[in-house]
């Protein structure tokens, strides 16, 4: 049984080095996840792999079924989910393809469900989110980004906004105030369900452009899909490395 998940994002739909052994349908009580499971062996360790926005890119991030595939996750018997997501560079040093392991976000998105302890409850439930990210995850992508040589920033503000549009310019220094260095669509609620469900779970953000306002003066989906491509090289390179040490 895997004991690693890996949600990927925009930009890594497949991990071309992943043995694949099988593929799995699972139904929740929240309804289907973005496609079924895939199961697979990564650098010797079975892990099993879920494309967020499905196979074929289809799913928006407002769309996505995200306690679906958190519940999904867990019900394969995943303890860590590392989640890859694809982030507007704010902060001057975000260039893009940079990688970023963020330590904090704050969540602008609304009309998501964005939990699991709604209905049939025997007693309300706040689960502790003062640090959104699991530290002992964070420490393994930190530590084998570092033996590896890579260049990650490790420690940043993950602004997460509803989308699918991109943010005014307006909008991106509000959460430049906020203290946000990096913005994407998809970081909440699924670091709030993991922890939810009680799973370590870790990102990697992968800097896909400059965001609103803090270069050129159009964002080019062509750019992205530019950035995305060689920024999950080193993403892939990244997981090979790190999935043995978990
Ligand atoms: N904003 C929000 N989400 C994103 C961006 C952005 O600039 N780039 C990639 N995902």
């Amino acid at each position: 049984m895997a004991r690693t998940a890996i949600i990927g994002g925009t930009g890594l739909t497949s991990l071309k080095s992943l043995e694949i052994t099988g593929r799995e349908v699972v139904q929740t009580p929240y309804g289907e996840p973005s496609g079924p499971l895939t199961h697979g062996v990564l650098s010797g360790v079975e892990v099993v792999f879920l494309a967020r926005h499905g196979y074929g890119h289809t799913i928006p991030p407002h769309k996505v079924n995200y306690r679906a595939n958190i519940w999904a996750l867990r019900e394969v018997g995943a303890e860590n989910v590392i989640a890859v997501n694809a982030v507007g560079g704010i902060s001057d040093d975000m260039d893009p393809e940079r990688l970023v392991i963020p330590d904090q976000i704050i969540d602008y998105t609304w009309s998501r469900f964005n939990t699991y302890f709604e209905e049939g409850l025997n007693q309300v439930v706040h689960v502790d989110f003062t640090h959104p990210y699991c530290a002992q995850l964070r420490e393994a992508l930190i530590g084998g980004a570092r033996a590896g040589g890579r260049d990650v920033i490790v420690a940043a503000t993950y602004g997460t906004t509803q989308g699918p549009r991109l943010e005014t310019a307006a909008e991106v220094d509000r959460l430049e105030r906020d203290g946000c260095n990096i913005v994407g669509m998809t970081g909440m609620p699924e670091a709030a369900l993991a922890r939810e469900l009680e799973l370590c779970y870790a990102c990697i953000a992968v800097v896909a452009n400059r965001a609103a306002g803090r270069g050129e003066e159009l964002i080019t989906m062509k750019d992205i899909e530019q950035h995305l491509t060689r920024g999950m090289v080193s993403v892939r390179g990244l997981l090979e490395q790190v999935i043995p040490a978990l």
